[in-house]
């Protein structure tokens, strides 16, 4: 019998619990083990909650319990979940996280903890919510030297953005209702301000790369300037808006950021709707894969984070080779990147955009001077 602790019983945490109570069979007939929901640790009491009695607000009763072999953290954030995924890892307890913060900003120090453990540190369901990716990159696609990956990172922007251009919602009502489906973080500034999406392209290069990309020097912007006349004019131009996380490896270094983008209708992403997420991977001998799924809520990024548990109890000791225990120095500067941009503008009180040629970055603006043109909003543009 497998004994599991759940750190946080909020949506994901309790989705967690729900699939390995519900598909117990099924988890026993894949991993060979029965798995069992042994604590949930949380401040709050749950007394109206099928599993409410499962809860407790000592952390003792989780870490010096000798029974409990995998602790599930979704508290999220890393004010109080630090401690905890430091306390589980020098336990000796493996640890799986959908926490992308805690990946993005600790993971050297939390793989390494865990290899000099013994133990795991599985962070499936930080990237993509319920889509298959870090095992993808990290075992399926070994074999490959991946130099572009890229995609729709963040399921709250893509909801928004679809419902804005679909049904012609306004930013606030579909955030509303993106918060109330679980899709958004607590704060949900970290959605619209792209750094949600950010962190997961920092994990996703560092997984890529096997170095570790700092997400705090990449650039970020978000959809929070994005208007419903740029998407009504992006769509009479053939484009859908997406917030789009990308990353590239080459000789010059890596070039990592997130951006809202115009994408061509006729591109896969543009069809990648709703909470939907799609992330597009390059490698020298794969070429390109995708890889699409929901990419937020409780279900989905529940699913994530148990595959990770049957993972574990499958290969118990099999540590993570790669430590991310060097960092990346080579960033390529973006300004130094060429882009094609939609442009939007007014002539006589008309909003109207223009599509520019290829242009470094950093000298868009000197064109569009040349042009004559006042810039309202400035959006790049995928080829
Ligand atoms: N707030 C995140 C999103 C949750 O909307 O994608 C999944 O990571």
């Amino acid at each position: 019998m497998i004994k599991v602790a759940v750190i946080g019983y909020g949506v994901v945490g309790s989705g967690v619990v729900e699939i390995i109570h519900r598909n117990k069979s099924i988890l026993k007939e894949n991993t060979g083990e029965d798995i069992e929901v042994k604590k949930i640790l949380d401040v709050r009491t749950f007394p109206q909650d099928k599993y409410g009695y499962l809860v407790t607000s000592d952390p003792d009763e989780i870490f010096k319990d000798p029974e409990i072999s995998i602790i599930v953290e979704t508290m999220g954030g890393t004010k109080f979940a630090y401690d905890y995924s430091v306390r589980a890892l020098k336990s000796g307890k493996n640890l799986v996280t959908s926490n992308k913060e805690m990946v993005a900003a600790h993971g050297p120090e939390l793989l390494r903890l865990a290899k000099e453990n013994g133990v795991r540190y599985m962070f499936e369901a930080s990237v993509g919510g319920g889509i298959p990716i870090i095992r993808p990159l990290t075992l399926c696609l070994a074999g490959n030297n991946i130099n572009e990956i890229f995609g729709i990172l963040n399921g709250t922007t893509n909801y928004i953005l679809t419902q804005m251009k679909e049904t012609g919602k306004s930013f606030e009502q579909a955030l509303k209702e993106a918060q109330a489906k679980g899709y958004a973080e607590a704060d949900p500034e970290a959605d619209i301000e792209g750094y949600d999406a950010l962190r997961k392209i920092a994990i996703l290069s560092s997984v890529s790369y096997n170095e570790f990309v700092d997400y705090k020097k990449l650039s970020c912007q978000g959809i929070t300037n994005i208007t419903s006349d740029d998407i009504r004019l992006a769509k009479e131009a053939g484009y859908s808006i997406k917030l789009i996380g990308y990353s590239r490896k080459d000789g010059a270094g890596i070039l990592a950021r997130v951006s809202p983008m115009l994408i061509p209708e006729g591109n896969i992403l543009s069809g990648v709707n709703d909470v939907f997420n799609a992330i597009m991977v390059r490698g020298d001998f794969i070429g390109e894969s995708m890889y699409y799924g929901r990419g937020a809520g409780k279900e989905a990024t529940a699913s994530a984070v148990v595959g990770d548990i049957a993972d574990i109890v499958k290969n118990p000791g099999a540590v993570e080779k790669s430590l991310w225990d060097s960092q990346s120095e080579k960033l390529i500067d973006p300004g130094e990147t060429e882009t094609v941009f939609f442009v939007r503008y007014s002539e006589n009180g008309v909003k109207r955009w223009l599509i520019t040629e290829k242009v470094k970055e950093k000298d868009i603006y000197k064109l569009l001077e040349q042009k004559g043109i006042t810039a309202e909003n400035i959006i790049r543009v995928m080829e």
